[in-house]
């Protein structure tokens, strides 16, 4: 079954970057979706984003400086406070005096949930956007607490490669192989029962049973639930009764040939904070097989092959798929989405 239908889902919240990476005071522009972005905070905490790019003569408003109040364009001066209005036009003469604050740039949704800033990109630039905060994805069990440890790895890939090898279990054993997770081909039968949940599935809580070694750093036999959801967020809560690791994977798209992939990590376990500077490259380098692994399938999509999806390894990647298309199809047709994940057991080695 082939299923490349490269289009980025509108309407609703993207992970925009780990707030700890947006200082006050300072800006980031990116690229999300393929639109340019830039990113900042005001000196008193609000993030903020705007389209980079200055509706006089359209050169990016990251080429000019911020005051943690205003951004001031590099060509002319104009100053945008951060909801986007024109606030000064500085070749403007007292006596030329005309309304200029309806000159704007666009301004995007933006919130700021367990430290996390998320974007919501809609579908209509004209519209005004007045998204849900009830859509924006959060981990259990830590309410308002921001992350502990935060990871970002760029993929060189569109973003559905991206989130099929999040959902995909078949990969770990042969891709993540390191003395901490998984020795050598370490295959096991896996079933697993999965439920539908808003947007995309979980799989029911149960035991780890072959506890990978850096879960025992939780202590005790834990027990785990996942969840995946649109546009691509994998949540993962493991807990023993003592104990509680959190973590959200999201991937955002940058472009048609570029992803971000964020990973939060969020504890109980007092002891492991001190860790965190072993516990980085640790993290670093299993996104980092994750990436070399995409690198060397662009080397095969190049050449446009059909893809297989098999049962039942693969059928969290297809519930993808069909709840992309779903949620597509629900907003052309102007109606509710249906989730169209069933309630299923899936088996498989890995
Ligand atoms: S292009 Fe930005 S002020 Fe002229
Ligand atoms: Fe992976």
């Amino acid at each position: 079954m082939t299923e490349n239908k490269n289009f980025f889902l509108r309407n609703l919240w993207y992970y925009a970057l780990p707030g700890g990476q947006l200082k006050p005071g300072a800006t980031i522009a990116k690229n999300l979706l393929s639109e340019p972005v830039l990113l900042g905070r005001t000196l008193t905490g609000q993030p903020f984003a705007l389209r980079d790019i200055c509706p006089h003569r359209g050169i990016p408003l990251s080429c000019g400086g911020f005051d943690g109040q205003e951004i001031e364009c590099c060509y002319h001066g104009w100053r945008f406070d951060s909801t986007g209005r024109c606030t000064v036009i500085p070749s403007l003469l007292e006596s030329q005096d005309f309304d200029f604050s309806r000159f704007r740039v666009k301004q995007y949704p933006v919130r700021e949930v367990q430290g996390n800033i998320w974007i919501y990109m809609a579908a209509d630039d004209k519209a005004d956007a007045s998204p849900s905060d009830i859509d924006i994805p959060m981990v259990p069990y830590f309410g308002d607490q921001a992350y502990q440890l935060a990871e970002t790895v760029k993929l060189p890939c569109f973003v559905d490669h991206a989130v099929v090898g999040l959902v995909d279990p078949a990969h770990s054993a042969f891709v993540h192989r390191a003395w901490w997770w998984r020795s050598p081909r370490s295959l096991y039968e896996e079933v697993k029962q999965f439920d539908p949940s808003p947007y995309g599935f979980t799989m029911r809580r149960h035991k780890i049973l072959n506890v990978p070694k850096a879960y025992l750093l939780v202590g005790g036999v834990p027990e785990t639930e996942i969840s995946f959801r649109l546009p691509s967020v994998r949540i993962e809560h493991v807990s023993t009764d003592r104990h509680t690791l959190c973590n959200l994977t999201t991937v955002t798209p940058i472009s048609e040939t570029e992803t971000e992939i964020h990973f939060v990590a969020y504890w109980t376990m007092p002891w492991l904070t001190p860790l965190k500077p072993f516990l980085r490259p640790v993290v670093r380098g299993f996104l980092n097989q994750d990436r070399q692994v995409l690198l060397k399938q662009q080397m095969g999509l190049k050449y446009n092959p059909s893809l297989m999806l098999i049962k039942d390894a693969d059928t969290q990647a297809r519930w993808y798929y069909q709840l992309k298309a779903e949620f597509a199809r629900s907003l052309s047709e102007k109606r509710p989405f249906v989730n169209p994940v069933k309630e299923q057991v899936l088996r498989w080695r890995g």
